[in-house]
């Protein structure tokens, strides 16, 4: 374990003991956590700067879990940063880093009892990436006890996973806020991701019908949901470079369509292949008179 040697640099702990040692010295005031796979972006240290400005201390975990990626997808060439990623923990205040292997999260392997996400895990990203909440879920539950936070940080950027750790903590009594952070994008829209690097410049320019579709959807929200699927797929069909998986406008908490008649909010969701990575993105909206994209959902901000 490395110990700070000035306040601004943060302990990194990667073992279980370290951890405790590290994790039992922040007992004055509230403790943070903002969970990451590492290759951290500007996206990440959002989620810090919010957890700072309510929490005495932050802990940010960087772990690459192999649980939550499929067979065939790219567990292998995701970027690992690990110096940047301290630097960028260091420069946002952080208080302690837990970095461990997965050996140290998974001693036994690969976990017999996993956490299910339920019907809510298999629809969306669920459907093409099959168990892959089970393994979000699993892993999320696992640091929440190892890190044992009164708050926790997730960005309204995977919104659905966002959904699931909430309704985890609800559905299994974990003692803790769940905070919502909105989605950080580049000057350009594209929304901040570790998967930004895989982009070609042509590919890179090709993303970018993805945020511009959502804002197309959004600022139609007032004429109603098959107004707004209509403007956000108009956009995307335009772009041959981008191969949608799914275009959804669905209820914020159900995941399932809205229908004609709804009023209130929803959220406009897209996924799609780019070249040879696979984009995410979402924006809020509200539908009916006062229609328009949402910075996260009401009551979902710190
Ligand atoms: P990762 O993709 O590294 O994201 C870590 C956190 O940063 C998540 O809460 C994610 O929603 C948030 N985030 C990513 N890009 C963002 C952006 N552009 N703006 C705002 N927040 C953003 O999500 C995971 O890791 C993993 O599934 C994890 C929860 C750590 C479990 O392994």
């Amino acid at each position: 374990m490395t110990t700070p040697t000035s306040t601004s640099t943060p302990v990194v702990a990667h073992t279980r003991e370290e951890l405790a040692v590290a994790r039992a010295a922040l007992d004055d005031g509230d403790v943070a956590v903002v969970m990451t796979m590492g290759a951290l972006h500007e996206g990440h240290a959002s989620l810090i700067k919010v957890a700072r400005r309510r929490a005495r201390h932050v802990i940010v975990t960087i772990f690459l879990n192999p649980l939550q990626f499929g067979p065939r997808e790219d567990l292998s060439r995701y970027p690992r940063t690990i110096d940047s990623d301290l630097a960028i923990c260091a420069r946002e205040g952080v208080d302690l880093v837990f970095t461990p292997s997965p050996d140290v999260v998974y001693p036994d392997g690969d976990p017999g009892v996993r956490v299910s996400a339920g019907p809510l895990g298999d629809v969306l990203e669920g459907q093409s990436r099959p168990g892959h909440f089970d393994g979000v879920l699993t892993v999320v539950g696992k640091l929440l006890h190892l890190t044992r936070p009164d708050l926790a940080y997730y960005g309204q950027k995977d919104a659905q996973q966002l959904l699931l750790i909430r309704r985890m903590a609800r559905d299994l009594d974990f003692p803790l806020e769940v905070v919502a952070v909105p989605t950080v994008r580049e000057a350009d829209g594209l929304a901040m991701s570790s998967r930004n690097v895989y982009l070609t410049p042509s590919d890179r320019e090709a993303a970018l019908a993805l945020s511009r579709a959502l804002h197309a959807g959004a600022e139609i929200a007032a004429e109603g949901p098959s107004a707004v699927r209509r403007a956000a797929r108009a956009v995307l069909v335009a772009e041959p470079l981008v191969l949608v998986d799914y275009l959804v406008l669905v209820h914020p908490e159900t995941l399932e369509d809205v229908p004609e008649w709804y009023r209130g909010e929803a959220l406009l969701a897209v996924a799609a292949r780019v070249g040879t990575t696979r984009l995410i993105d979402n924006v809020p909206v509200r539908l009916g008179p006062d229609g328009g994209a949402l910075p996260a959902f009401s009551g979902s901000q710190g």
